[in-house]
């Protein structure tokens, strides 16, 4: 099988914290591959590192073949990224942020791609709306929008699900699904561990910035274990120890 991401012994300290502690990951192909951890555990920082927005202190990391410490820009230009809580530009629409990205990104045909994303994530009434103007759901439909609209092979995605309703949510779970059926990627960092049972072939689990388990979700079914409850009894463990 093809690895399209690779961390090896990444680590990254905050002055007396260290957020990510040699972890060691490989995701391949056509994975949907969640990161799984309390608050603070360190998802955000290693989403960062894989996207190249924070360099590691130690450790190194590839996505699609390309270095993320020594080509950041490189590879954040072949993935697509939702960034924890980020929203859009306010001061402009939510066509002219797509426009934007397109011209970044040099995306062919953005007004087609554009107009079945308005109408898939049902928001085509906000087209031409400042984004200041978008509700907190909506912003982030926009956000999800620029991740995808290029069909990249690898999406990082950060707590992507958490401000959408249950039908969007419910909706975006199964495009989530889908994409990863026609040979794409995506690694995933959420809280909502029923979503990620359901969706993920692999997960991983962080606890102060520390690896506690990496495997196959088929795994845990085979033994008639849930991914909430694994979760559970593993990080009380853990903070006992
Ligand atoms: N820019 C920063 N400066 C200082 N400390 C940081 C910074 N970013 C993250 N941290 C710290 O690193 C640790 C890991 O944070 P991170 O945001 O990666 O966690 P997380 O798993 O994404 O949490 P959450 O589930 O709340 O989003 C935390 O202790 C956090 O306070
Ligand atoms: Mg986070």
């Amino acid at each position: 099988m093809l690895v399209v991401l690779e961390a090896k012994n990444l680590t990254k300290r905050y002055g007396e914290v260290t957020a990510v502690d040699n972890v060691s990951l490989t995701v391949e192909k056509g994975a949907l591959f969640g990161l799984l951890g309390p608050n603070g555990s360190g998802k955000t920082t290693m989403i960062k590192m894989l996207t190249g927005q924070t360099r590691p202190d130690s450790g190194s990391a590839a996505v699609l073949g390309l270095d993320v410490v020594q080509d950041p820009v490189g590879a954040r230009g072949q993935v697509g990224i939702i960034p924890e809580q980020e929203t859009p530009p306010s001061f402009l629409t939510a066509m002219e942020y797509l426009e934007f990205v397109a011209a970044v990104r040099k995306i062919p045909d953005i007004e087609t791609k554009a107009d079945w994303w308005f109408d898939f994530l049902d928001f085509a009434d906000k087209k031409n709306v400042l984004c200041k103007d978008l509700s907190r759901g909506t912003r982030q439909k926009l956000m999800f929008t620029q991740a995808f609209i290029h069909e990249p092979a690898l999406a990082l995605i950060d707590e992507p699900l958490i401000n959408f309703d249950p039908i969007m949510q419910d909706l975006v779970k199964d495009y989530l699904a889908g994409y990863v059926k026609k040979g794409k990627t995506i690694f995933i960092s959420t809280h909502i561990l029923e979503v990620a049972e359901e969706i993920c072939s692999g997960f991983a689990i962080l606890h102060k910035g520390k690896l506690l388990h990496a495997g196959p979700v088929a795994e845990l079914t085979s033994r008639n274990e849930h991914l909430p409850s694994f979760f559970l009894s593993l990080v009380r463990k853990d903070r006992h120890v």
